[in-house]
């Protein structure tokens, strides 16, 4: 499986679509299966995909798109159909044979009226890069409006169309963003969030002040990006703030394997989630030989950060934590330089860890070097990693570990002193000592974020969701994430442990920890 598309909330059921090859373990014959469920924790796959290539606005292709909950509240999909062998893309729509089935089972892709969108000869983009159109939304003119990823060379373009009545979209005279360097903007995804609450909103919100993100997952990188911004009504476009940095150096939502994520509202629970495909980083041999590759991160609530409005928040919804069962709590244990506190009675290869780290002081945090401002937090993670010892950390989670170390994933932070009497926090999740195969068939990269966080009574938190292959961390309650698939081969099930640890000179004391085996979910019948 690759990109989640079209989640939706319907009639009491959350919905989940994925680009997916019945026929093989890597991407390839891509259809949309359809997975429904009551709680976003127990899901039953639908044995027919929603879509799938046999139409003539399809036959070659059924890939990414979204749901939207659309006129008179039904839900309808949008969705890129690949219409020949050169892959030329348009944009088809679906609906739901029978509104009265639960899981909507069966969709229909009527012949009339798709495709509802082609590239047309002035628009300038390439015809096999236009694709993903996102969730509608309803103008305050009574206009609806989606938009279409796509490029030109290396530019990147969000193209947006409108329309009355939700069956004749046509292409607005300007782009509704582009940028120049883009390449490929795959995915888009644009939606307000309150700046004043943390509930999500309705894609058409428009009686209260909001501020709009704008995603994008750019094929260049394969990394999802997003900026802050304010939507320009007048003339129908996106403008970030001009504090929100736009490209490669901007902020994501994930500084690890988390990539084509889409979001939608949940109006059950007044929140948005974000979903987001978390792929192998083994090889396609590998792939072929277990059998499956990509999953999905834990559907995350996600919302603005208050009072800053300068980035976003997620964290896992709370329905994960029906999967809880034994806990280990500790509490104002302190962790000298060098030492590892194993986390005993849990677990450790399925586990969900929330720890509060705090220190008496952080005098001793070394200066952030000035040469390191060239480098991003990644280059950062790689060039320190864990060996080379600071004043204030490294120090978190070593997670997945064999008994003797030699297999680790560690997560951890350092702190560093900048001007006045700031710090920089660096977010780490190293998985090169994750696993003793060596070679190039697997990807073992150190990945890592800075936390834009106060350092308020010295203290950090940091959260992990450990699950065999899949290692997903949350720093300082959801500012910085990061997910990474490593594949150990003596850190397995039972074999795997978890512990604190501090390499830095400072003594950390974890404030309180709480730890939980964490049951397989389910399927729901
Ligand atoms: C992103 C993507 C989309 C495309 C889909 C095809 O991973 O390349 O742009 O629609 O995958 O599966």
């Amino acid at each position: 499986m690759s990109d989640p598309n079209a989640p939706m909330y319907y009639k009491g059921i959350y919905h989940i679509f994925y680009q997916y090859n019945p026929k093989g373990a890597v991407w390839g014959n891509i259809v949309w299966a359809h997975a429904v469920s009551k709680d976003l924790i127990s899901w039953k796959i639908l044995k027919k995909p929603a879509i799938f290539p046999s139409k003539s606005f399809d036959k070659y292709g059924t890939w990414s798109g979204s749901g939207t909950i659309g006129p008179d509240n039904k839900p309808i999909i949008f969705y890129t159909g690949v219409i020949d062998t050169k892959q030329t893309q348009v944009q088809a729509y679906a609906v739901p044979k029978d509104l009265s089935d639960p899981y909507l089972s069966t969709w229909v892709r009527p012949e009339r009226g798709n495709p509802i969108a082609m590239v047309s000869d002035d628009l300038g983009v390439n015809k096999t890069a236009y694709r993903d159109p996102s969730t509608a939304w309803l103008g305050r003119d009574g206009q609806w409006r989606m938009l279409v990823g796509s490029r030109w060379n290396k530019k990147g373009f969000a193209v947006l169309y409108r329309s009355k009545d939700f069956k004749k979209w046509v292409q607005a005279k300007r782009f509704f963003h582009f940028n120049s360097k883009l390449g490929m903007f795959e995915c888009p995804d644009f939606y307000p969030v309150s700046i004043s609450h943390k509930n999500g909103l309705d894609n058409s919100v428009t009686n209260q002040p909001v501020k709009y993100v704008f995603k994008v997952s750019l094929d260049l990188e394969r990394y999802d990006y997003y900026t802050l911004g304010s939507y320009n009504l007048r003339k129908d476009i996106y403008v970030p703030d001009k504090s929100s940095i736009e490209g490669f150096k901007a902020l994501r939502y994930d500084y690890g394997n988390f990539y084509a994520s889409k979001s939608f509202f949940d109006p059950s629970k007044n929140r948005r989630i974000v979903w987001g495909w978390a792929n192998e980083s083994d090889s396609s041999a590998d792939d072929v030989s277990k059998g499956w590759s990509g999953i999905y991160a834990i559907p995350r609530k996600v919302w603005l950060d208050m009072p800053s409005g300068k980035q976003l928040m997620q964290w896992p919804v709370e329905e994960l934590e029906t999967l809880r069962g034994r806990k280990v709590e500790m509490s104002y244990q302190h962790v000298n330089k060098g030492e590892h506190i194993e986390i005993k009675g849990v677990t450790a290869a399925q586990a969900d860890v929330e720890v509060k780290f705090s220190f008496s002081s952080l005098e001793k945090a070394d200066k952030f070097d000035p040469k390191w401002d060239k480098w991003d937090a990644e280059g950062l993670c790689k060039h320190l990693g864990i060996n080379n010892h600071g004043g204030i950390g490294p120090f978190g989670l070593l997670t997945l570990a064999s008994s003797k170390l030699e297999e680790f994933t560690p997560v951890f932070f350092r702190i560093f002193k900048t001007h006045g009497n700031k710090h920089k926090v660096l977010m780490c999740s190293d998985a090169r000592s994750s696993s003793l195969r060596q070679g190039d068939e697997l990807y073992k990269p150190a990945f890592g974020g800075f936390v834009n966080v106060d350092m308020i009574n010295n203290e950090i938190s940091l959260r992990s969701l450990i699950d065999n292959s899949m290692i997903e961390s949350f720093g300082a309650g959801g500012r910085t994430c990061i997910v990474s698939r490593v594949y150990p081969t003596l850190a397995v099930k039972r074999n795997a442990h978890l512990y604190v640890f501090n390499y830095g000179s400072e003594p950390l004391i974890i404030k309180s920890l709480n730890a939980w085996s964490m049951k397989a979910a389910k399927p729901m019948m």
